[in-house]
């Protein structure tokens, strides 16, 4: 039986109210804080750095934090992620001039480490640095904004990805970013995938644990 993770992305919370919301939807049963990082640069939005991560684990949010580094270039900011406290940092290849080097920066500070793809990049990336991933994320929309809509073809790439992480025979999760709901979870988890960002499809509704609990019915199916 897979182990499926749900990672609400806070990008969709409450920001003045983040500490509670993180609180109401660990509660809520959700597994992982997915936590989006995006510069205006690499992406054209800006939202939180380590300072907000190291502030939630102040607060005593001790659930695994996933960074995801929508940033560029992703090197020079590991370092802070790393002391506030970050479980998984994840980046985009496109942000890094040494994949190889920032993902050794990531594991060399006690994380794990991730590489993620956009819709249109290439899986060829993880061939030489498979055994450095814990992660592989997959995104299905554009990174830059929460709500957009799951783009269908990232459904083959899931089953790529799949095959890939079964044939290494590692530990390596596989999850996937965007536009994730109740309605396609189950086709979602059918092509591989094993953890989920949900963001506005979480934090949009009222009762956080509804929302969560239909996303574990569909996945027990
Ligand atoms: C998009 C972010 C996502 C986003 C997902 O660039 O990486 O994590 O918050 O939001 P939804 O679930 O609303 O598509
Ligand atoms: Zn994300």
């Amino acid at each position: 039986m897979t182990d499926y993770l749900i990672a609400p992305s806070i990008l969709a919370a409450d920001f003045a109210r983040l500490g509670e919301e993180v609180d109401s939807v660990l509660a809520a049963g959700a597994d992982v804080v997915h936590f989006d990082v995006m510069d205006n640069h690499y992406v054209p939005n800006l939202t939180i750095g380590p300072m907000v991560c190291k502030a939630l684990r102040n607060y005593g949010v001790t659930a695994p934090i996933d960074v995801h580094l929508m940033v560029k270039p992703v090197d020079r900011i590991i370092g802070d992620f790393i002391e506030a406290g970050a479980t998984y940092i994840t980046f985009h290849p496109e942000g890094s001039e040494h994949i190889d080097r920032s993902l050794a920066m990531i594991k060399e500070g006690g994380c794990k480490a991730g590489l993620v793809f956009n819709p249109a990049t290439s899986l060829a990336h993880v061939e030489h640095v498979m055994d450095k991933l814990d992660m592989i994320l997959l995104m299905s929309v554009n990174p830059g904004f929460g709500g957009q809509k799951f783009i269908p073809q990232t459904l083959e790439k899931l089953r790529q990805a799949r095959k890939l992480i079964d044939q290494s025979g590692l530990d390596i999760r596989l999850e996937i970013d965007g536009g994730v709901g109740v309605g396609n979870i189950r086709e979602i988890a059918q092509a591989g995938a094993d953890t989920f960002v949900a963001g506005s499809a979480i934090f949009g509704k009222e009762d956080y644990k509804a929302v969560i609990d239909a996303m574990r019915a569909e996945l027990a199916q």
